[in-house]
């Protein structure tokens, strides 16, 4: 009896222990599921948010490992790509330089779960002639779901490569409040020029809010395929200035080509080159400024080939001597 009694008394709390760990288990699984059921629906049904084009909610943004520089404020890199070059341009970006901004987004016309990276879908068409629609609707969804949670806005191309430590540089000399865009500055058309879009451009916040207000009110809404043109067209009328972004030597910062074509020789240039240019340029080392911002045409292989020469790979000794040492030697 005793023994039975002993014996009778653990196996119940036992018994219970386990009945109510496997309905609490069961009911944690039901809530599971139902959560995500419930995800599923919203992602389906929650009406977009008016005037911007997001198919996905918000999506934790990739950070940069380094913490953000105080003085040139928080930078948020987005990536004009497409369904068709997601995996094979854009997955590169993620690998190498886009980290490297506070925040990284590429805009496409369909959402892709799977990517390593927050992918935000425009309901615009594919294709050139959709470039500047695309480009719309990207700063509008900016505006709406990004305006308070960045200082600048770089737009760069899925084939273009960013030194983001010598942007933080170059904008440390700017406002966000100021009405101001930084890039490769052409001449040909605007007044004031108008930055490529391939070397990848750059809006402060209040240039951002004035294009956007603009866009409501129909002011710059004509559409072709030459985006950058558009967009330059757009902000002389607003008022926005078209900023210098070269360096102290009068270097250029921003390149719309590839590094190779500006160390060769004239002929390496396409035709164009030169006539568009807002500033003189040169081919040779003095083509580019020691603290470039960027390149265009930059393939998959070569982005890893920059990342590693501008963060891996160093001479014996130091390629950058400091003038003390180099003194004392
Ligand atoms: C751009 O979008 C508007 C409507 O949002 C559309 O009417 C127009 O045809 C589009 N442009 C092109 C080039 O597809
Ligand atoms: C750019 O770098 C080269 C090589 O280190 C150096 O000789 C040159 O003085 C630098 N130019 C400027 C303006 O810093």
């Amino acid at each position: 009896m005793r023994m039975s009694k002993s014996t009778s008394k653990p196996s119940r709390l036992l018994d219970f222990t386990f009945c109510a760990g496997f309905v609490l288990g069961f009911c944690l699984c039901f809530m599971a599921i139902a959560y995500y059921r419930a995800y599923q629906i919203s992602q389906e049904t929650v009406p977009l948010p008016s005037r911007t084009s997001s198919l996905l909610g918000e999506l934790p943004s990739v950070l940069s490992p380094l913490p953000p520089s105080p003085s040139s404020g928080r930078l948020l890199c987005w990536v004009l790509t497409s369904p068709q070059t997601l995996w094979t341009r854009a997955k590169h970006i993620v690998n190498t330089w886009g980290p490297r901004c506070d925040t990284l987004l590429f805009m496409s016309s369909k959402p892709d779960l799977l990517f390593p990276g927050t992918v935000l879908a425009l309901a615009t068409e594919e294709g050139r002639a959709n470039l500047y629609n695309k480009t719309m609707a990207a700063f509008n969804l900016l505006h709406d779901s990004y305006l308070d949670k960045a200082d600048w806005f770089l737009k760069a191309d899925d084939d273009t490569y960013v030194i983001v430590e010598n942007l933080r540089l170059l904008l440390s000399r700017f406002s966000p409040d100021q009405p101001v865009y930084l890039g490769r500055r052409f001449r040909r058309f605007v007044p004031q020029g108008y930055m490529s879009g391939g070397a990848g451009y750059v809006l402060s916040r209040e240039s951002v809010s004035r294009y956007v207000r603009a866009l409501h009110h129909g002011t710059c809404s004509q559409s072709t395929s030459a985006e950058d043109l558009l967009l330059g067209f757009c902000l002389q009328k607003l008022g926005v200035p078209a900023g210098d972004s070269r360096d102290l030597q009068h270097r250029e910062t921003f390149h719309p080509l590839w590094l190779g074509k500006l160390l060769c020789t004239e002929d390496t240039l396409p035709k164009w080159f030169h006539q568009y240019n807002y500033y003189p340029s040169k081919v040779g080392p003095d083509c580019c400024s020691n603290s470039s911002v960027s390149f265009h045409y930059v393939k998959p292989v070569r982005m890893y080939m920059l990342d590693y020469f501008l963060y891996h790979l160093s001479p014996v000794g130091g390629h950058r001597p400091k003038l003390g040492e180099t003194r004392e030697e």
